[in-house]
């Protein structure tokens, strides 16, 4: 059963479930048909489940883990998965990550692909990293030890993070400021 209540994903509404306990990982993989965010540990470990969200002061969307929201969370607010990211065939950062051999199996890609777009965002806001800590914004591109640092909620069970890290280096590193 549905409600009449509904989220909004890419660009389309998602009716709610009755069960107000659904995830909204399960609400885009079980009830909106997009199998495209992953379920790795279910228990915000690992970032496969990472989607992009309307930010809350109305600016850039924000990275968050699925597995640990309710879907009623984002009730009347927007949600962009994999599916939603490229305008056009692809987004840049998608054909770097193929340029850049980002994946291997791909189960991690689609939530590297969202927490990267978002984490491109925070720095481009300012959002402190660890690495960036004791520096101004000014004074620092965005390093390949920032974008690992910053990355570092998304695991990579086959090992692919050279090639991921590279692929996000070559689309916002310079550009993230
Ligand atoms: Fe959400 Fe692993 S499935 S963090
Ligand atoms: Fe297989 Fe990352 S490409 S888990």
């Amino acid at each position: 059963m549905t409600t009449d209540r509904s989220v909004t994903v890419n660009g389309d509404p998602v009716p709610l479930p009755d069960d107000p306990r659904v995830s909204l990982l399960d609400l885009l993989r079980e009830y909106a048909g997009l199998p495209g965010t992953k379920k790795g540990c279910d228990q915000g470990a690992c970032g496969a489940c990472t989607v992009l969200v309307d930010g809350r002061t109305g600016g850039d969307r924000e990275r968050i883990l699925s597995c640990l929201t309710l879907a009623v969370q984002y009730e009347g607010r927007s949600v962009t998965t994999v599916e939603g990211l490229a305008d056009g065939d692809l987004h840049p950062l998608q054909e770097a990550f193929i340029d850049h051999d980002g994946f291997q199996c791909g189960y991690c890609t689609p939530g590297q692909l969202c927490s990267a777009v978002g984490m491109a965002a925070e720095a481009r806001r300012g959002v402190p990293s660890h690495v960036t800590a004791d520096v101004t914004r000014s004074e620092v591109e965005l390093t390949t030890a920032e974008i690992r640092e910053r990355m570092s909620g998304n695991l990579c069970r086959c090992g692919a993070h050279h090639g991921i890290v590279a692929a996000i280096a070559t689309t916002y590193a310079g550009a993230g400021r």
